[in-house]
């Protein structure tokens, strides 16, 4: 069966989580050019650093955020949260952070390793039109606490999950999506005034890239090449 409207709009309307009825549609076969569709999109996914200053429709980044919120996430506790950072001073103080950040990190750096950190382009602040912060409610009580107690960090991965799903889904609409963590966690969670129990688990610059590539960024620079599947994997 190949996908019709009614398979699809579940999963790619943007505000709906799970629309009334849901539960009897049919649910999809992904075929084989999806399939192939699907590697390309994990294939082109980059981290992006350059972007077009054009803005982004205010339903597509809305869009996005729902689409992530269908991540999974332990005990369903979905701990994501979202802050869309729109006032120049507060990007201003998130700015400022990540030149502290990045210049602590570039003094850990010494020769030709600190010549080629100090050439990368670590982060697109000055361009990308949206800038979403994404933080883990450390506290939150849904899920009631199933799958947490011996981990409890699975609560950050679930966030991290979310980011996941964002950066796939922008991907699909051609929406760049860069990851900074170069950062310091306690100021941005200052300049947003978010509550002192979320804690930061990226800052994302969102719009249009200024270019596509398959090979990531630091692979192209030189600074670290992918590592073959096979060195990562283990049998036992
Ligand atoms: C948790 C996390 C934090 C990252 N932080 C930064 C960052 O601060 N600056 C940056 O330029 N890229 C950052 N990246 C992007 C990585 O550099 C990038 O994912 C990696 O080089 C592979 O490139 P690709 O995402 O284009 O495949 C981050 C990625 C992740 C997953």
């Amino acid at each position: 069966m190949t996908q019709t409207d009614d398979t699809i709009s579940p999963a790619t309307t943007s505000n709906s989580h799970t629309p009334k009825g849901s539960e009897n549609l049919t649910p999809p076969v992904f075929d084989h050019a999806f399939q192939q569709q699907f590697i390309d999109l994990l294939l082109w996914r980059r981290d992006v650093r350059r972007f077009r200053t054009d803005p982004l429709p205010k339903a597509d980044i809305d869009g996005l955020i729902a689409e992530a919120c269908l991540a999974p996430s332990v005990g369903n506790c979905q701990p994501w949260r979202f802050v869309k950072v729109n006032a120049p001073e507060r990007r201003k103080a998130i700015r400022d952070s990540f030149e502290r950040a990045n210049q602590q990190a570039l003094d850990d750096y010494h020769g030709e390793r600190a010549r080629l950190y100090a050439s990368l382009k670590l982060q697109g602040m000055d361009q990308a039109p949206v800038q979403l912060a994404v933080f883990a409610d450390e506290e939150t009580e849904a899920g009631m606490g199933l799958g947490r107690k011996t981990m409890p960090e699975m609560l950050d991965y679930s966030a991290v999950a979310a980011v996941q799903l964002l950066w796939l889904a922008a991907r699909v609409k051609g929406i760049g999506v860069g990851w900074v963590s170069i950062l310091e966690p306690k100021t941005v969670q200052q300049a947003l005034e978010v509550p002192e129990h979320w804690r930061l688990i990226a800052y994302l610059c969102i719009g249009y890239p200024e270019e596509d590539h398959v090979v990531p960024e630091l692979v192209r620079h030189g600074w670290q090449d992918r590592i073959d599947p096979q060195d990562l994997t283990l049998e036992r």
